[in-house]
């Protein structure tokens, strides 16, 4: 069985491509096997390992999500991706997304997608990672209904925070009704800020989420929150980081590189990693 990860925040930029390949490498680390699927047609995340231009050849997440023939590319022994391509766009804008839910259900032929039945998913990989665009775009439906876990990243931006407390109230409540699976969130994760926020700011922010759940999602949905909604550990704004996602040649360092060069980036990302799969284990104890 797969565990589905999906990172979403519907506002632009609060580090979602980013944060999908730190936690693909903290897995890594933990000796998972990690399959990456950009259902971004912007590519970001994609070009972390594939030179665009070679995009363009390649199968991928949307033709998966048409039940078409996609290619599985392999990085590493632990990790592999599902990548996007631009002219994905164009297929959006022709009408030829579905907007049904090809993750989590195939709809003609009555079962579970092909991410939780494809024997070169599910014999190799112990964690799916998507990456979602922005906004609400058909991928980011999909990306959403074929979660086990979400994880919102966020920065202390005001938007950002709208961003997060928008999907909690609109658009999670949904997702919980009518899934095919049990979709929980595994937490929002402070990412790409500074070290100037105190320990108390962190916790205000914290229960305010907390209040903000309370308020506003019938209680019975409550449990689909972790109890305590912020991770602890943050992903601070690290020069290593910035701009990853527009750097020439960017396919050519493997992220093992750039955690080489800073070792408190590189611990925040392991504790990350070690956080996520202590509070996936919290949920299953739980059910
Ligand atoms: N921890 C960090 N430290 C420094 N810079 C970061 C960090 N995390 C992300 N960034 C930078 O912030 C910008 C936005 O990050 P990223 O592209 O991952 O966000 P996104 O949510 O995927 O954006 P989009 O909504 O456009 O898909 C990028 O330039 C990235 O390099
Ligand atoms: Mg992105």
């Amino acid at each position: 069985m797969v565990t589905v990860i999906t990172i979403t925040n519907q506002k632009g930029g609060t580090g979602k491509t980013t944060l999908s390949a730190l936690l693909a490498f903290a897995l890594t680390e933990l000796n998972k096997k990690v399959l990456l699927i950009d259902l971004d047609p912007q590519a970001h995340l994609s070009s972390f390992f594939i030179k665009p231009n070679d995009l363009e050849n390649i199968e991928g997440s949307l033709h998966m999500a048409l039940g078409q023939r996609f290619k599985i590319v392999k990085i590493n022994d632990r990790l592999g991706i599902i990548p996007s391509r631009l002219d994905y766009m164009v297929r959006a804008y022709r009408g030829e997304l579905p907007m049904t839910r090809p993750y989590a259900i195939d709809e003609r032929l009555r079962r579970p997608s092909r991410l939780r039945m494809e024997p070169a998913i599910t014999g190799r990989y112990d964690y799916v990672i998507i990456d979602t665009p922005p906004e609400l775009y058909p991928p980011t439906i999909w990306g959403l209904y074929a979660a086990d876990y979400i994880i919102i990243p966020s920065n202390l931006e005001e938007l950002s925070l709208m961003g997060v407390r928008l999907l909690i109230k609109d658009i999670l409540p949904d997702v919980f009704l009518y899934s095919k699976h049990e979709v929980k969130v595994l937490g929002i994760a402070l990412t790409n800020i500074t070290k100037r926020y105190r320990p108390e700011t962190i916790e205000k922010i914290n229960n305010a989420i907390v209040k903000f759940i309370r308020d506003k999602i019938p209680r019975t949905l409550h449990n689909r929150f972790y109890v305590r909604p912020l991770f602890k550990t943050i992903i601070h704004r690290h020069n290593e980081l910035r701009d990853v996602v527009y750097r020439p040649r960017r396919w050519e360092i493997p992220i093992s590189r750039i955690m080489r060069r800073n070792e408190e980036l590189f611990n925040e990302v392991r504790e990350f990693g070690k956080e996520v799969l202590d509070r996936e284990t919290l949920f299953q104890h739980l059910q």
